[in-house]
């Protein structure tokens, strides 16, 4: 089989000629960041607020002179799309940026030191069973960092709540940090208590996630109330909807948390309603 078709650096590759040096501080120190675009029949899905939040998310590790701007990245994009043959049906775009190779001192290299700039294509087909049926969640501590806003590729926390997860047979690890629930392990985590859509505020504590961006309006013109006001791990078994939302995840019901029914087990009616209200916004319908 062909190899797919990468872009590493400028020049568009075979994958398995995509080589970074060992010295490169994203595999050294974690020291970067990336990105996750949805890509539906060659249309990469809100790619302004992905080309934002990774603008922020440089700025933030003052990682500068990628030449990685919005409108570059976002023809690298296209193209990946399409040399990959990906233009039908879905796709979804992977994107990291670093702050290049240099020899092992944690404070920055010099400033002409080349960032690595890497993407690649993937086929991508939505778990849509499981977004009929709802999925299992675990409750999970927060062991991340303080800066959790940031997309940084550093995904130890995430690492270990999904084993712990995948371990239990859950599909997402429900995150509490200080008795209150911040986000999923890769995901965005909303509730509804006395019929109000609940999640954490945007703070350097969670991910701002697009979908999340994208849904919370969407919520608000359906007239479904929303407070950006953070619920407790204490007040998790007795929500009466519970789901998590992301690029790859759209709006993913959570029917069971730690191996107890939430609400009636299965999605409840606000989820639902989003969920389908997400998927007509994705689909264009
Ligand atoms: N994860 N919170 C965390 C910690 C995440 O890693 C993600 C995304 C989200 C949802 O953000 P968005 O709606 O922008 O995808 C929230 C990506 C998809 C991943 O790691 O693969």
């Amino acid at each position: 089989m062909s190899q797919p078709v990468v872009y590493l650096n400028g020049k568009f590759i075979p994958k398995n000629e995509a080589l970074i040096p060992a010295e490169d501080r994203g595999f050294i120190f974690g020291d970067g960041i990336y990105e996750v675009v949805r890509v539906i029949e060659g249309r990469l899905f809100a790619w302004d607020a992905h080309a934002a939040r990774m603008a922020d998310g440089l700025a933030g590790l003052r990682i500068s002179g990628t030449g990685a701007e919005s409108a570059t990245l976002k023809a690298v994009c296209e193209r990946l799309v399409k040399d990959n043959g990906l233009a039908k049906g879905e796709a979804t775009i992977y994107l990291q940026v670093t702050r290049g190779a240099a020899p092992r001192l944690h404070h920055f290299p010099p400033a002409n030191t080349p960032t690595t700039v890497y993407g690649s294509a993937s086929k991508f087909t939505p778990n849509l069973p499981m977004r009929e049926k709802g999925a299992t969640g675990i409750t999970y501590a927060d062991i991340r960092w303080s800066r959790c806003d940031l997309k940084t590729v550093n995904l130890l926390g995430p690492v270990l709540a999904r084993q712990a997860a995948a371990e239990a047979g859950a599909y997402e690890a429900i995150l509490h940090r200080d008795g209150m629930v911040t986000e999923g392990a890769a995901t965005n985590c909303c509730a509804v208590i006395n019929g109000v859509l609940r999640t954490a505020p945007l703070s350097n504590y969670i991910l701002p996630g697009i979908t999340r961006a994208v849904l919370l309006p969407l919520a608000r013109e359906l007239g479904v109330k929303v407070e950006e006001r953070s619920f407790t791990l204490r007040e998790l078994p007795s929500v009466e909807e519970l789901f998590v939302c992301g690029t790859t995840t759209d709006v993913q019901a959570i029917v069971t948390l730690d191996g107890k029914p939430i609400g009636t087990g299965a999605p409840g009616p606000i989820t639902v309603k989003l969920r389908d209200a997400l998927a007509a916004r994705l689909y264009g319908r």
